[in-house]
């Protein structure tokens, strides 16, 4: 592979021009804040519009490339445009792929697959998004307990109940949700002493973006199993991540219900609740549905997915892979004494800038995040980042190389 660049600034004209238009017209671009930009300028360093990708690579709209550690948030875990992912999709595109109230055999084949590699999985429901699944095992969870309030932790998509803001969302509503300190059991007793007797369920992601342990996962299990509500991991980034069976697997806790997306399909759309069948019988009580949950095309390209994941190195690449990034993070941390720290699980793994000043520590933040995506490193300033198999160890190389003048220039 070659270098990546060691550019100041990158040319992002053809992306301005995208983004001229689309302030005009898309609603969803004109309305979100850029990743990235300069301290004291509202002009992006970071590309918004993408014109195409494969494997480990990006290129935007101008033709800079560069090594993704976003991967579509996660989804992308065997590299963009994987070619046995995308040969499982075309061919199943030949048949149709719109069949609702039918099903497909491909829905079963795909189901029976989850509850054989997915811990807890004796049921299965195939859905489209993450919001979609983490919705549903709320509903679940009401109607398996006949309570109403939700403890969760993480982010848990964008619906109503989980939402991160109270902005157009009944108050009544988002009362009913509330949050917890993932790394303090206490305060989850706390959370359930506040409503006693009327909590559904305790929805969480397993760890964000540091790590965790089997006993507190072990813990904050019993905690709400004591409590008689439904313990529910959502392995969205986790899920078929840091082991084929997620975190559940990795970390030998065991969920009542569990939800899948993202790296289940290579970045096709599709999500997976998945859990004790006296849970999900609920569903014949309540309608959760949608015209599109039947589509064949993303289960086979689940189905491919998960092939690879389990009869491959893939999830070993990526483990390793991810470690070399820490590990020479870590170096780079040291020899340039910044106040920083590589945290996280190898296969997601994120760099934190800890300065106590804050202005400082936006500010050498901003600089090696600058650099980093000018130089074509695509590093997410606020997000963990993520790993594929079809990264290459010259791709870890040149994105540690891009990495060491981005922390020159950010403690310079
Ligand atoms: C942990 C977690 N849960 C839920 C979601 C929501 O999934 P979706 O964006 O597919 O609705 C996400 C999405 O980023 C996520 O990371």
């Amino acid at each position: 592979m070659d270098a990546l660049r060691a550019a100041d600034r990158l040319s992002l004209s053809t992306d301005n021009d995208w983004m001229r238009r689309a302030r005009r017209v898309d609603a969803r671009a004109s309305t979100r804040r850029d990743i990235l930009t300069e301290i004291g300028t509202d002009a992006t360093v970071y590309p918004r519009f993408v014109s195409r990708m494969k494997g480990a690579h990006l290129w935007d709209t101008d033709g800079n490339r560069y090594v993704d550690y976003m991967l579509g948030y996660g989804p992308v875990i065997l590299g963009h445009a994987d070619e046995r992912v995308n040969e499982a999709v075309i061919a199943e595109l030949a048949h149709g792929n719109c069949m609702a109230p039918l099903w497909s055999s491909r829905q079963i084949e795909l189901n029976e697959l989850l509850c054989e590699v997915l811990p807890g999985a004796e049921q299965a429901y195939l859905m489209k998004t993450g919001s979609d699944t983490t919705t549903a095992a709320v509903r679940l969870a009401r109607i398996h307990t006949g309570r109403s309030r939700v403890i969760r932790w993480g982010y848990n998509g964008w619906h109503d109940w989980a939402a991160g803001s109270p902005n157009g969302i009944p108050p009544e509503s988002y009362a009913l949700t509330s949050t917890f300190d993932h790394s303090d059991p206490d305060s989850l007793r706390q959370a359930f002493a506040t409503y006693p007797g009327e909590v559904a369920c305790v929805l969480i992601m397993p760890f964000e973006e540091g790590t965790t342990t089997t006993a507190h996962l072990a813990e904050l299990k019993s905690i709400t199993h004591e409590h008689g509500a439904v313990f529910i991991f959502d392995e969205m980034r986790s899920g078929f991540r840091m082991a084929v069976g997620g975190a559940q697997e990795y970390f030998g806790v065991q969920a009542d219900l569990a939800t899948f997306s993202k790296a289940m399909a290579n970045g096709y759309p599709i999500s997976a609740l998945c859990g004790r069948r006296d849970i999900m019988s609920g569903l014949a009580l309540t309608r959760i549905s949608s015209t599109f949950y039947a589509s064949p095309v993303e289960m086979a390209a689940a189905m491919a997915t998960i092939d690879v994941l389990r009869h491959t190195d893939a999830l070993a690449r990526v483990w390793r892979l991810g470690g070399a990034l820490q590990h020479g993070l870590r170096r780079l941390i040291a020899d340039y004494e910044v106040a920083a720290e590589v945290v996280g699980y190898a296969p997601m793994p994120f760099l934190r800038f800890t300065d106590a000043d804050p202005q400082r520590r936006d500010e050498v933040r901003n600089r090696f995040y600058v650099t980093a995506v000018a130089g074509g490193a695509l590093l997410h300033p606020d997000h963990q980042w993520f790993v594929s198999a079809a990264h290459t160890d010259d791709d870890i190389q040149a994105t540690l190389d891009v990495c060491r003048v981005a922390m020159e220039r950010a403690v310079g």
